[in-house]
């Protein structure tokens, strides 16, 4: 099989499909790993030698000692949440490798929380039922050009430049909410230094860095967040995040040419899940939905909020597909389905009397729909100690195949189990 050295991997639903667990065993064999997107919404989970870990805004590879991390310039970071992240794993973990933070990466203020609950109460029954860390704040000041970035902090005249963007967030606060802000200027200035002289020795240049790393023929990895179906253009809007979460995003959330991008692999569950608010065609409001969020622990990892569960959905598949131009995915958490007597699989919608094969652009479309599916017999045995694709249930390999056709995408393999060891690759390629 044909190897890459540089290899995309995005979540290719909504979010926590096992992309931590996957960048993880990718970066096994990784010189660099990239994340470009997103902010302290993510939660990964990963195990290995039984141990268990969660990250929000370091990369996944962070737990290979040679692997250099890089957070790039399409993330939003909380920059004391990072330092906490930071110092929980030098202490917790037998070894690490290096991490290094874009210098054009955006920093996420105390106002953009207090920001991001208020409009939340404001959208009352329409809310969208975010993580509350101040994402959408922080990404809608980047766009407004009312953002700091890392590269501001050091220069001598920055306070003036903080003024600005704080005085603005406070007039907003007060003047759409009535929320007085409790934080001054001088608290956050002197945080931020704080912060700053903490993290100094890891801010640089990260663009250089990587594109660097690839033209030497290193292996590198960019790891997305969130997945397709929150991506904020192409997503379920507004029921999405405030980031392009879409493999697409790699170039421009890392500052090197997509030309230098060789793969891109999408990660997928077995089934769906969805946390927040939104529409979820396949959703499994049933015995069924529930035994797979207790199987598969569908809880949060960040919030502890109950992930909503449904069953696999291949229309929002091909969607991801196009708009991510996925090469092959990867099926995580296939052991969940284990004792289902007949498995789904979303073929299609129908909606006001019409089947579609695409998913609608608006969401009070796309929550009207009614799912078609085609199902396929489950299967009984346990299969978390399968280590290959010959050793799976007929009705697992059917299961499989089925994904494959109907979606017209190569499976590169499966897992079975969180840790490390219970991920099947059928051929190396990184
Ligand atoms: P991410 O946000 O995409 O990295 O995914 P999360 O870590 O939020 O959620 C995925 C959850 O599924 C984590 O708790 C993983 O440990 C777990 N997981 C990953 N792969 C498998 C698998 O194949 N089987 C089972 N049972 N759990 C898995
Ligand atoms: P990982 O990387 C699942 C969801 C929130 C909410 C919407 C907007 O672990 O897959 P935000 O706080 O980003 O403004 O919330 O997006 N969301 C996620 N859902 N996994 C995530 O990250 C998510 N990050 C955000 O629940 O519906
Ligand atoms: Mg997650």
């Amino acid at each position: 099989m044909e190897k890459y050295n540089s290899l995309v991997i995005v979540g290719a639903q909504w979010g926590d499909e096992g992309k931590g667990k996957m960048t993880d065993y990718f970066a096994q064999k990784a010189d660099v790993v990239v994340r470009f997107s997103g902010g302290d919404n993510a939660g990964h989970v990963i195990n290995f030698n039984g141990e268990k870990h969660k990250v929000t805004l370091v990369p996944s590879g962070i737990f290979n000692k040679k692997t250099t991390n890089v957070i790039g310039n399409g993330c939003v970071i909380n920059l004391r949440n990072l330092i906490n992240e930071i110092s929980i794993i030098e202490k917790q973990s037998k070894e690490y490798g290096n991490l290094i933070i874009s210098n054009k990466a955006h920093i996420l203020m105390p106002y953009h929380i207090e920001i991001d609950k208020a409009i939340e109460e404001e959208r009352k029954s329409l809310k969208i039922g975010t993580t509350k860390k101040g994402i959408g704040p922080a990404y809608s000041d980047k766009i407004s050009r009312m953002g700091i970035r890392l590269c501001d902090i050091a220069r001598p005249d920055f306070k003036s430049e903080l003024e600005v963007a704080y005085n603005y967030n406070v007039k907003f606060l007060k003047r759409m909410f009535d929320i007085n802000f409790k934080i001054s200027l001088e608290e956050i200035y002197n945080e931020l230094q704080e912060c700053y002289l903490i993290l100094k020795h890891r801010i640089t240049d990260c663009e250089i860095f990587v594109e660097n790393a690839i033209k030497d023929n290193k292996n590198v990895l960019f790891e997305g967040a969130q997945g397709a179906l929150l991506d904020i253009d192409h997503g379920t809007y507004p029921y999405v995040t405030s980031s392009n979460t879409s493999a697409n995003n790699a170039s421009i959330g890392t500052g090197i040419s997509h030309k230098l991008i060789q793969k891109t692999l999408g990660i997928v569950k077995a089934y769906c899940t969805r946390v927040g608010e939104g529409p979820f065609p396949s959703e499994l409001n049933n015995e069924i939905g529930e035994n797979i969020r207790r199987v598969g622990n569908e809880y949060g990892s960040n919030t502890g909020r109950p992930r909503r569960v449904g069953w696999f959905d291949a229309v929002a598949l091909k969607h991801a597909i196009r708009t991510s131009g996925l090469d092959s995915i990867f099926i995580t958490l296939l052991d969940v389905l284990t004792g289902i007597d007949n498995i789904n699989i979303c073929v299609g919608y129908e909606h006001n009397g019409t089947k579609n094969s695409n998913m609608p652009a608006n969401a009070r479309d796309l929550a009207e729909c009614t799912p078609i599916y085609v199902s396929t017999p489950g299967w009984k045995q346990d299969i978390t100690k399968v280590n290959s694709f010959v050793e799976l249930p007929d009705e697992a390999k059917n299961y499989i195949k089925l994904i494959e056709k109907i979606c017209e995408i190569k499976v590169d393999g499966f897992s079975v189990g969180p840790d490390r060891k219970q991920t099947i690759l059928y051929e190396e390629f990184f």
